[in-house]
């Protein structure tokens, strides 16, 4: 089964015939809202807001673990989470959509791991394609169906937030071969991969990063908000698109 974790923009899927909604609990405490069960064009999906519904989590507070392990125990084998970011390469302008194919990890303090006890045998999960080849091109084929430029691969920095970031952060991950900076992408990306589960991930440009084409000076949040609610309409009708690929390939 697919699942779509939403940020900010996107706390709910309009055209998901929600069947039931039912709060989850795990070892690593609650998730971030109740899961909305559905049908998206026929096909079941779990949508779960990353923020919360109100959009009151911020992204150091959101409970990932809790948040990938109910939904596993729900047996989702596909992860979409769609997350807004910073274009810090100079195409990456606001309304671009990218599915990243890298991360870097800038971090800190959150809860990153299932295994954080001397007592369980650890494993070292592999990362070096820290997302789902398989899951990344379902989304690009369905944006090619759907006819919204949807570029392909990129490298997001996940930093640790809420705050923006200096210019000079921006210029640092720049220099590491970051294209785009948001603030969710970690831990979720590793914690699926340590509970096996499929995941990719359609980052919606919603501003220039520090100091980068017209945030030379500062970063409007209106601007910002206004762009990623403009933009979701496309992230819908892509994922719309993607449920119907998702039962046609399974095996892609
Ligand atoms: N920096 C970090 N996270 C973000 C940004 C940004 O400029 N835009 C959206 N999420």
């Amino acid at each position: 089964m697919l699942a779509i974790i939403g940020g900010r923009g996107l706390t709910q899927l309009a055209n998901l015939k929600i069947t039931h909604r039912q709060v989850m609990r795990t070892p690593y405490g609650e998730p971030s809202g109740a899961f909305l069960f559905g049908t998206l064009n026929e096909h079941e999906v779990i949508f779960l807001a990353r923020h919360g519904y109100g959009h009151t989590i911020p992204p150091h507070l959101v409970n990932y673990r809790a948040n990938l392990w109910a939904l596993r125990e729900q047996d989702v084998t596909d992860v979409i989470s769609v997350a807004t970011v910073g274009g810090i390469r100079a195409d990456l302008t606001p309304g671009k959509l990218v599915v990243p194919d890298q991360i870097i990890d800038y971090t800190h303090g959150r809860d990153s791991t299932y295994f954080d006890s001397r007592n369980i045998s650890f494993s070292n999960v592999d990362f070096t394609l820290p997302y789902s080849q398989k899951l990344r091109n379902r989304i690009l084929k369905s944006a090619q169906i759907t006819q919204h430029e949807c570029l392909d691969g990129g490298v997001y920095a996940a930093t640790q937030g809420p705050r923006l970031d200096s210019i000079a952060e921006i210029n640092r991950y720049e220099r590491d071969g970051a294209d785009m900076v948001g603030m969710t992408g970690m831990p979720e990306t590793s914690l699926a991969r340590e509970l096996d589960v499929n995941y990719a991930s359609i980052a919606v440009v919603v501003n220039c990063a520090a100091g980068r084409g017209d945030c030379q000076t500062g970063i409007k949040l209106d601007g910002v908000n206004t762009t990623a609610k403009n933009s979701m309409e496309r992230v819908r009708s892509i994922l719309e698109c993607v449920v119907i690929c998702h039962e046609e390939d399974p095996d892609e």
